[in-house]
């Protein structure tokens, strides 16, 4: 596998490029984001391949994916052969077999790289034109926007996109598309705090919850995207005043990560908190282990009204060569059955719809707030700024 691996990656370079070894080239300047990142998720998932990684070098990081099935249909037989480059953000082993049945479908073979998002973008940014990657999968509307306005996708209008994307949760250009939803929820300790006294993210602010609350910090973009939302709907000076008053809430160290902090409500170290769905969905599931799983069973979980929605989505890429087939893929992945797969890999809501996922189902119903990915993305900076003078640090 890995000869015709070497060659897949390799196919990119022109004449006038060097020659250089293709895969070990290509992937060097990950090892050390790629390493460190599994060792944070600490998913049994991860592990193999950080283990594969250790054995065998870069080529080991690279997956091809789907053996091209017997073809029957015209467009299939026409797709033979084409081959995409992937750079993907997520890292489930679920998302494999969804790769894999598309390329059953269409006999587009997958090659795909795993790594930090934010390492991806900076990558295709400095492979620039070379880049074998056609499409590019993050999760955050904050890193899409970041991505579109580095000039890194290609606008990609389509019918198929417009129907099964609703129109808050793709940019308007067609440069990039949502495929999952996940909301920021509140978790509470009952034995700390009331649950029937949260509602709203607004309530989190109030002053019976000093020394209670606790938050990760001001780098995660989960958080900066969830105060551009609230900035969005209910104004700056709002915002500002209810990010003051949560900071003084905040007696502990913030955390650098959800799953500690999904940990430390858990134990009863904190109160209450503010976390990714699918985290609290993940160690419910007992993915994390038993030990999670207890933790996380004694939380209450509370969807706040209207609730804040952030997304996971893809653009095909300027540098793609095969942009057609870059399309289909992002198309297969938004539809009502390749998003399924998508969204369940990781506990994520589809586009529409609350989905099957029976622990996201008792987490009970929500109503998104509608705010618009696009104009949550391009708040970014100045969401940074208003948590950085307003004390959330
Ligand atoms: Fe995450």
């Amino acid at each position: 596998m890995l000869g015709g691996l070497q060659r897949a990656w390799g196919r990119r370079q022109s004449a006038a490029q060097p020659q250089r070894s293709p895969v070990s080239s290509l992937f060097k300047p990950f090892l050390p984001q790629l390493r460190l990142r599994r060792l944070r998720h600490r998913q049994p998932e991860r592990l193999g391949l950080a283990l594969l990684f250790g054995l065998s070098g870069a080529a080991a990081t690279a997956v091809a994916l789907g053996a091209v099935g017997a073809g029957d249909g015209g467009a299939r037989a026409e797709a033979q052969g084409q081959e995409i480059g992937v750079y993907s953000g997520r890292h489930y082993n679920t998302d494999k077999a969804l790769y894999q049945q598309f390329t059953a479908r269409t006999g587009i073979r997958i090659r795909l790289l795993e790594a930090k998002d934010d390492a991806l973008i900076q990558r295709v940014r400095s492979e620039g034109r070379n880049s074998p990657a056609d499409v590019l999968v993050l999760a955050d509307a904050a890193r899409l926007d970041q991505a579109a306005d580095l000039g890194l996708f290609r606008p990609s209008p389509s019918a198929a996109l417009l129907r099964d994307v609703p129109l808050n949760l793709r940019d308007s250009k067609g440069r990039w598309y949502g495929l999952t939803r996940r909301l920021r929820v509140v978790i509470v300790n009952p034995k700390q705090v009331n649950p029937a006294s949260i509602r709203t993210y607004a309530d989190l602010a109030r002053p019976a919850l000093r020394g209670k609350l606790c938050l990760r910090d001001r780098k995660s973009v989960y958080n900066q995207s969830l105060v551009a939302d609230q900035m969005i709907l209910r104004g700056e000076a709002a915002t500002a005043a209810w990010v003051r008053a949560m900071a003084a809430n905040v007696r502990q160290a913030y955390f650098t990560s959800d799953t500690p902090l999904i940990r430390a409500v858990g134990n009863g170290q904190c109160g209450v908190a503010l976390v990714n769905s699918y985290y609290v969905a993940r160690m419910l599931s007992g993915d994390g282990g038993a030990a999670d799983k207890t933790l996380a069973s004694r939380l209450k979980v509370i969807i706040p009204t209207p609730a804040h929605v952030n997304i996971t989505g893809a653009g095909v890429l300027k540098s793609a060569t095969n942009p057609a087939a870059a399309l289909k893929l992002i198309e297969f992945l938004a539809s009502p059955s390749g998003g399924r797969g998508y969204a369940e890999a990781n506990h994520e809501y589809p586009l529409q719809g609350s989905g099957n996922d029976p622990i996201l189902r008792r987490f009970g119903n929500f109503r998104a707030d509608g705010v618009s990915a696009e104009q949550m993305g391009a708040k970014n900076k100045a969401a940074v700024r208003l948590m950085e003078s307003n004390g959330w640090q």
